[in-house]
């Protein structure tokens, strides 16, 4: 395959993303980044310069799996130290898969700046795609907020816990619009002439013609639902995996997820529509992102004559439970499921109180990340770096009521799950309420892996009883992030077959800072000999 070379600055710089002018992390003075685009097979080289003035960042390419460089994951205190200012870092990986990925800052909250983008790789040569279209687009889907990155992680951090509450916009693509002429914060101004603000047309269709939309969320918190007034998506393809086609009114995505859709430019051509995002999962404080899907001809500034789209009740989790469900393998792209698991770990998050902090545990434990990554201190046995003591493969299914907020403490730590070389692998994922009897979303990612996501249950994962029976392992569909939905359950299955350590979180920005995470180890006496660019903190000074 072919190299692909980039170069990065990474600094902050003054954006009016949706009119608010404020400082974003941006990728050589964009925020968004620049979409990677490659072909399967190829070689990513990017090389990131830290300007940032007085902060430490690492990125994370999301979807791509890191087979044979899992140091190039770009986890700060699992894959790498974190890269200073005026420091230079080369991440250097192959995209071994076609589909629609993305990439983000994992630095404590970083992300929460600005630092998003996506990756597009294409099928090789001769490869036909079960579908057809005659051009294809992406949209990005972000969440944004006029406090900076270190109010939000000081506020999570405070006793008593200030919550980062809810974003002032929805983004699509990079872009909103904020209501400038409600009072704003004294410490801001809005900058409406900004051509990163305003209303925009997405992209212009020709009349009967097919595109292909490339959809990523990379929201910080927000669920959301997107929609192309008047238009259905026909859902093909998601996190790399074609998809059995459904066709949707609006399409469901969760931070962390990709979905490809096909659209039709199938009405009424002398006017244009309404591209819209909305929360969902979360009673929204949020006007819907906004944006315009032009027919050609048409001005493409040119508002619909319609009030733009509402979307779907944001409480309404059977439909978005169902749409989740919808989600199968593609009848010629199957990739069988194992038919059993050699472990099965039962996860429940809870929302825990520990000495007047307010943190997410799985199965009792906050993750906290360790000084030196884990990668290094696990091939090196810095056995003083982390937590020896093994977590929970379980937690206490009889006696614990998931619909009552958590009855206990819980702990903070850095341990590790050690899993066997080649075994395969199932988690269940328990959601429970949280410590003010709400229920949330939760979209778990899981680095260096896709795994078959087996099925979504309502209430108490129970093992004993047909649980098992109702799991789906003919035709999984594969992938990398799958939402939690509220007072239920979800299950995966996956082959721990990639040598190294990988971080399994979620994805909402403020979750993962507050300990919502566990971390993965397999075959780490197989990782090659680490590039010492990846060390130099913690315990792993005297290594670098
Ligand atoms: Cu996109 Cu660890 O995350
Ligand atoms: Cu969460």
């Amino acid at each position: 395959g072919k190299v692909h070379h980039h170069t990065w600055n990474i600094s902050y710089v003054h954006k009016s993303r949706d009119c608010f002018e404020k400082l974003a992390v941006t990728v050589n003075g964009e925020a968004p980044g620049p979409t990677i685009r490659a072909t399967q097979g190829d070689t990513i080289v990017v090389t990131v310069h830290n300007k940032l003035e007085t902060e430490n960042t690492a990125i994370h390419w999301h979807g791509i799996r890191q087979i044979d460089t899992p140091w190039a994951d770009g986890v700060a205190g699992v894959t790498q130290c974190p890269i200073h200012p005026g420091e230079t870092f080369t991440y250097r990986f192959v995209v071994d898969r076609a589909g629609t990925y993305l990439y983000h800052a994992h630095y404590g909250m970083q992300r929460v700046a600005g630092l998003n983008g996506m990756i597009v790789v294409s099928v090789p040569d001769g490869f036909v795609e079960p579908f057809t279209y005659d051009k294809q687009h992406t949209v990005l889907l972000e969440d944004w907020w006029h406090k900076s990155v270190y109010d939000q992680a000081t506020g999570l951090s405070a006793k008593p816990l200030v919550f980062v509450g809810e974003p002032q916009s929805l983004l699509i693509n990079g872009r909103g619009i904020f209501n400038c002429s409600k009072p704003v914060p004294a410490t801001g101004t809005c900058n409406t002439s900004s051509p990163d603000c305003g209303l925009r047309s997405l992209f212009t269709v020709v009349p009967g013609k097919t595109y292909l939309l490339r959809i990523g969320s990379l929201t910080s918190l927000s669920s959301l639902s997107f929609e192309i007034e008047g238009h259905s998506l026909t859902v093909v393809e998601a996190d790399g995996h074609y998809v059995r086609p459904f066709v949707v009114r609006n399409l469901f995505i969760y931070s962390g997820e990709t979905y490809s859709v096909l659209v039709k430019a199938d009405q009424d051509p002398r006017r244009n529509y309404w591209a819209t995002s909305h929360i969902v999962g979360r009673n929204p404080t949020t006007p819907s992102g906004k944006a315009i899907v032009s027919y050609a001809g048409n001005d493409p500034q040119m508002t619909p004559p319609t009030a733009p789209t509402t979307g779907p009740p944001w409480n309404n989790t059977a439909i978005r439970v169902e749409q989740s469900r919808a989600i199968v393998a593609h009848p010629g792209y199957v990739v069988p499921a194992p038919a059993r698991a050699d472990r099965t770990l039962i996860l429940l998050n809870t929302q825990n109180n520990i000495d007047g902090h307010i943190k997410w545990t799985i199965n009792g434990v906050s993750l906290h990340f360790p000084a030196t990554p884990y990668l290094v201190s696990m091939k090196h046995g810095l056995t003083a770096a982390y937590d020896q003591r093994p977590p929970l493969d379980s937690y206490d299914l009889m006696g614990y009521n998931i619909s009552a907020p958590a009855p206990t403490n819980g702990t903070i730590g850095s341990p590790v799950y050690r899993l066997a070389f080649d075994s395969v692998v199932d988690v269940v994922l328990q959601n429970s309420n949280m410590l003010d009897n709400r229920r949330e979303t939760h979209p778990w990612h899981l680095h260096g892996h896709d795994f078959w996501v087996l099925g979504h249950g309502d209430g108490k994962f129970n093992p004993a009883a047909d649980a098992w029976r109702l799991l789906n392992v003919k035709d999984a569909i594969m992938k990398n992030t799958v939402p939690l939905h509220p007072d239920g359950w979800t299950a995966i299955r996956f082959h721990a077959n990639n040598p190294g350590v990988w971080l399994f979180h979620c994805h909402v920005e403020a979750h993962v800072f507050m300990g919502m995470g566990v971390v993965f180890e397999e075959g780490v006496d197989r990782v090659r000999r680490l590039p010492s660019s990846i060390m130099g903190c913690g315990h792993s000074k005297g290594l670098h």
